[in-house]
């Protein structure tokens, strides 16, 4: 979703903001613009579409400056145009300003104040906010209008009689500041710093910062503050060897395991968290919610009530987690809004399992299990799935005193990568109108899995069903434009499975059986029953990602969709 970046320093800045904008292109945008400051006068240029056409028009320009504030902006008031594209200004050009977040009582604050506005957006409320503060210093006028604002903000602020300084504010959205060797920089997302820096400092909740050439100040509310910095995870970088980051990060699925499985060492003494739990949630949205599904089996052994919540739902529910219970909140990125919501709703024992230190969640949960990952930067998660359900496998195992057979999983993962023959596969789904993956218990997860990762990629209409429940209403969709992929990884189940097969074949649709255990269309690793479920997704991974490609579509950046997903 939106992102922010910011440069002050020797350099051209325009150079360093596009770079910057390009680093957070992954995360999902339909808009871009930059301020920058020239002899005092800020030029604003801005964009709609991809942050190339902001680039082509920048570089050309004879926009130089030192000091800027640039943006991609995810739509959320008003369309994505180059009129509702951040920076904005204020009605008297005083000041401008991007923002990350949504301002929930702008139209109240617009009546209130009799602000007039040019464009949709809730953005702009805050820059003729700041405007009409009569204060002297420009911090306390931010001050005095973040106080005004409800929502969520991450604010870079530049103003016209104060041009070569930028002001930040932070509420709920993230911002953060690094100094550099050429100069400090600012981003909404920490990996974006890697190439500049080594550490980097992390607003809080309503505290400023007052950013001018090789100097940073930091407040709260009321007075100047010390902040200490963080260090940038600069470990494991992953090579980019195919066209696409999603084809990358599956092919990084061994390695990412390899590194989550070793780093798991650091996190041992989590064993005792679990003592005394009467409860446990396991709450995520999308992919990780999956995750939740087949943590929930990993965990079950431990006797005691396990429930899988959806975080937008679960933050509305009446469910108040107890004392006693346990809630582990699943998130690759760490900043999903919904999942937060639910972190702070729940008074309990609170883990967090993540893929990025430093996150909203790990910040708001009162442990922490760190996956390694890497980088995951394709729209669609793949590795980090497998990193989730390899954590929640290592969980299991560290509490029955179980040696985890990680490497196994490791090496498994490896081969079948090689070998990687979905091709064939990719070719005839694409003869059917309608896709349905149907398995049962862990196999009906990885089923709601690849059904998630097929649609969201290649825009392709396809549900997922348990095997059993067909009969209750989903056969009546099978006819000779379905194609059905059946997961079938258990022994137990397997001939209850081809029961199954045979229903949806004599209703002429196509059935492809996705097995290691008989001769299938679809081969899937052969590993133990506990350490399947981690990579039984890996050639749904693949089918979704041919498919995209073959239908001419990036499968990094999916329609409408964003990486992280920041606001409600
Ligand atoms: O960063 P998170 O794991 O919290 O993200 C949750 C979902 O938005 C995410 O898994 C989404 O479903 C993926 N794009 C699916 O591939």
């Amino acid at each position: 979703m939106c992102g922010i970046f910011g440069y002050i320093g020797k350099n051209n800045a325009k150079e360093k903001l596009i770079e910057g904008l390009e680093n957070l292109e992954y995360r999902g945008y339909d808009s871009s613009g930059v301020a920058i400051v020239q002899n005092g006068q800020v030029h604003i240029v801005k964009k709609a579409g991809k942050v190339c056409v902001l680039k082509d028009e920048l570089m050309d320009s004879d926009i130089n400056g030192n000091c800027g504030i640039a943006h991609t902006r995810w739509a959320t008031h008003g369309l994505p145009t180059q009129l509702n594209a951040h920076p904005h200004t204020d009605s008297k050009n005083t000041l401008c300003l991007v923002h990350n977040g949504i301002i929930e009582n702008y139209l109240e604050l617009k009546s209130e104040y009799n602000l007039t506005t040019k464009t949709q957006s809730d953005t702009e409320i805050i820059a003729e906010l700041i405007s009409k503060i009569d204060e002297k210093k420009n911090l306390d006028k931010i001050k005095k209008a973040c106080n005004l604002l409800k929502g969520s903000y991450a604010l870079a602020v530049i103003f016209k009689d104060e041009p070569e300084t930028i002001y930040l504010a932070k509420k709920e959205s993230p911002i953060m500041v690094a100094l550099g060797n050429d100069g400090v920089y600012i981003s909404s997302d920490a990996n974006a710093f890697k190439k500049y820096a080594n550490n980097f400092y992390i607003l809080k909740n309503n505290e400023f910062a007052k950013i001018s050439n090789n100097n940073i100040e930091f407040y709260n509310k009321n007075k100047k503050i010390n902040k200490k910095t963080n260090n940038i995870e600069k470990t494991f970088s992953f090579e980019n060897k195919n066209k696409y980051l999603m084809q990358d990060e599956i092919m990084q699925t061994p390695d990412a395991l390899k590194e989550t499985a070793l780093y798991f060492d650091n996190f041992k003494n989590i064993k005792h968290y679990f003592d005394n739990v009467d409860k446990i949630y396991l709450i995520g949205c999308g992919t990780a919610y999956h995750s939740c599904l087949l943590g929930k089996k990993y965990l079950e052994f431990l006797n005691v009530p396990i429930f899988t919540e959806i975080a937008s739902e679960f933050r509305y529910s009446k469910i108040k987690p107890s004392k006693n219970s346990l809630c582990i909140f699943v998130s690759q990125s760490g900043e999903t809004a919904d999942t937060i919501a639910c972190v702070k709703k729940c008074k309990c024992k609170t883990l967090a399992i993540t893929n990025v230190p430093n996150s909203s969640i790990t910040f708001n949960c009162k442990k922490t299990i760190l996956m390694k990952a890497g980088w995951e930067r394709a729209v669609a998660s793949t590795k980090a799935y497998c990193c989730q359900l390899l954590v929640f496998y290592l969980i299991k195992c560290l509490l029955k005193n179980e040696k985890p057979k990680w490497k196994q999983l490791v090496s498994s993962c490896r081969k079948y990568l090689k070998k990687n023959n979905i091709k064939d596969i990719s070719k005839k789904v694409l003869n059917f109108e309608k896709i349905m993956f149907i398995g049962r218990q862990e196999d009906y997860v990885t089923a709601m899995e690849s059904s998630l990762k097929l649609k969201e990629i290649s825009y392709i209409n396809c549900i997922a069903c348990p095997s059993g429940e067909l009969k209750h209403g989903t056969l009546a969709l099978v006819d000779e434009n379905t194609l059905v992929i059946l997961i079938s990884t258990k022994h137990s189940l397997h001939n209850k499975n081809l029961l199954s097969k045979q229903e949806i074949e004599a209703r002429m649709g196509c059935c492809f059986v996705a097995s290691n255990i008989a001769d299938s269309k679809i081969e899937l690793p052969n590993l133990s029953s506990d350490l399947l479920p981690i990579l039984s997704i890996l050639p749904f991974q693949l089918l979704a990602c041919e498919v995209c490609i073959s239908k001419g579509y990036n499968p990094d950046k999916p329609r409408n969709l964003s990486k992280s997903v920041t606001v409600e």
